[in-house]
Parts: C-alpha cells; sequence; structure tokens
C-alpha cells in the first residue's frame, strides 16, 4: 500500500510491535528517502513478518472479516479474484504466512512471480512505485483491532492481502501491475504522478468489471471493506462508468467517503493494454528528458 504524505502509525493495534523494532525503523527511514543518491535498494525498505506477533484476538479478527466477506464476495467478486484467493491458497483459519512453504508467495511466486513483501506501514509512493516495478507488493503486516473491524483510515494486512493479492495471481492483472509501476517508477513528472495516483485509486483501489452482463468487484477498497463493496454495487448514487484510461487518472476523489463514481472495465486485458500504451508514453517522454539533461 502506498501513501504520499508521510509515515502513519498503527496506533492501538495489538501487534504494533510487530512494526516497533529496529529493523522496522530502519526499514521506514530507508524508505522515506527511496530514491535520493545511496537509497535505491528496494530491498531495504522490507521488514520481516514476525508471525508470532499475532495475538489470538487478531488471528480471530481475521476469521471473522474472512468468513463475512467472502460469503459476499462469493456472488460479487470478479471470477479473477476468487480464483486468485484458491490458488494462492488464502485460508479463513489464519492470517496469511509471507515466509516459507505454507506462504502466500510459495504460491504467487510459481503462479505469476509476484510478492508479498512486509512493511512497516504506508510506504511512501516512490518506493512502493519501485517495489511494483520488480513485482513485488508492499504489503502492510499488522492486522487491524477488534473494534476497528468495519473501518480503518489506514491499510492492514487484511486490507492489503485479502484485498490486493488474489488479483497478483493473475498473469494480466499481474502484468498491468508491473507496467504501471515501472511507468511511475520512471518518471519525475508530477503531473504523471498525480495522474497515476488518480489511476490507481480508481483501478487497483476502487475498480468494478463486467463479467458475463453482472457487474462485480476487484477493487481492493471494495473488496475488503464490507459497507463500501455493497455500496458499490448496489445504490443508486454511485455512477458506474465505463473505463476510460484518461477520465480514471484525471477525475477528482475524496477519501473519506463512499466513492460516488466508479469506472468498470469490460475486462482487465483493457486495462492491461491501456496501461501498456501509458506506459510508453511516459517511458519514451523521460527518455526524451534524460537525452536532454545528458
Ligand atoms: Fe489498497
Amino acid at each position: 500500500m502506498a501513501e504520499t504524505s508521510g509515515p502513519s502509525k498503527f496506533a492501538g493495534s495489538l501487534n504494533s510491535a510487530m512494526i516497533d523494532g529496529p529493523e522496522a525503523q530502519a526499514a521506514l527511514e530507508y524508505a522515506m528517502r527511496f530514491g535520493e543518491p545511496g537509497f535505491e535498494d528496494v530491498e531495504r525498505i522490507f521488514i520481516t513478518q514476525h508471525y508470532e506477533g499475532y495475538s489470538a484476538e487478531n488471528q480471530e479478527a481475521w476469521t471473522t472479516l474472512f468468513d463475512r466477506q467472502m460469503e459476499f464476495l462469493e456472488s460479487r467478486a470478479s471470477k479473477t479474484y476468487l480464483q486468485g484467493a484458491r490458488s494462492i491458497q488464502l485460508s479463513r483459519d489464519r492470517i496469511p504466512h509471507l515466509h516459507g512453504p505454507e506462504s502466500i508467495n510459495h504460491h504467487l511466486m510459481r503462479l505469476t512471480g509476484w510478492k508479498s513483501r512486509g512493511v512497516p506501514g504506508l510506504a511512501p509512493a516512490k518506493a512502493f512505485f519501485a517495489a511494483l516495478a520488480q513485482r513485488e507488493f508492499a504489503t502492510t503486516i499488522v492486522m487491524r483491532p477488534k473494534e476497528s473491524l468495519n473501518y480503518l483510515p489506514e491499510p492492514d494486512i487484511f486490507h492489503d492481502v485479502f484485498g490486493h493479492v488474489p488479483l497478483h495471481a493473475d498473469p494480466i492483472f499481474g502484468e498491468f501491475l508491473q507496467t504501471y509501476g515501472k511507468a511511475a517508477s520512471a518518471t519525475c513528472n508530477p503531473e504523471h504522478i498525480k495522474r497515476m495516483g488518480t489511476l490507481f485509486w480508481f483501478t487497483v483501489e476502487f475498480g468494478l468489471i463486467r463479467e458475463g452482463g453482472n457487474m462485480k468487484l476487484y477493487g481492493s477498497g471494495l473488496i475488503s471493506s464490507p459497507a463500501e463493496s455493497r455500496h458499490a454495487l448496489e445504490s443508486s448514487d454511485v455512477q458506474r462508468r465505463p473505463f476510460d484510461l484518461e477520465a480514471a487518472c484525471t477525475t477528482p476523489y475524496e477519501i473519506d467517503h463512499f466513492q460516488p463514481i466508479l469506472y468498470v472495465l469490460d475486462s482487465f486485458d483493457q486495462l492491461r493494454d491501456a496501461m501498456n500504451r501509458y506506459a510508453e508514453r511516459i517511458l519514451n517522454e523521460s527518455s526524451r528528458q534524460h537525452s536532454k539533461v545528458a
């Protein structure tokens, strides 16, 4: 999960000790400076998921959310999401492992080469994009407190893994996301960076897709949110517009209430192809920029 306005603390969580140690502190400091000379090694932004840090209450919160959402999603999520969740063996029984033979990464690596890597909190945008460019998804490892099951302003492992990661098992979506990361990493143009942030919002976070004539969910902000997922599909207050990359890069959005405008894909190929064209434009511009400087 990326953010653009500085680090954020996961306050009030039972497992906050998992992101309080020196390893996490060093990773956070490195990520904040990522992209400066001497701070270009993506590996340094990641931390180990010390699994013993999860309490019984954290595990219970995972199972409660998993059961509630999955029951709703079975008939409402994109088949690509549902297939991905099965492929990486996402389980109601426990918070997913990121390391070892039982991990979601064990399956992901085999399927698409993507990996989910632990970070101590919201990753600064540059570091987040650089990780995507090498098929690594910066993943918040802490679990939300039991009293905040329905809403959390910051991502947690439920949002990041349950919400995002199943799509990384799909080759087409996986290609889109890597291309997105490469283009976002390559540009220094603030206009493109702003547009890419908006595109992420309307696709990866809040995207809808049409499958077999029905509207389905795929954006992680919808997939992982019990209330917003219903609103996105059922509310008459929501404008569901056909996906258009230019519109999805420029439509204003606000983060603190349910989305009044959503974009609907015809297929993930459509998203991948549109991103390829946009990435080509960004990469051409940035190589022209570099040759001017040289
Ligand atoms: Fe997200």
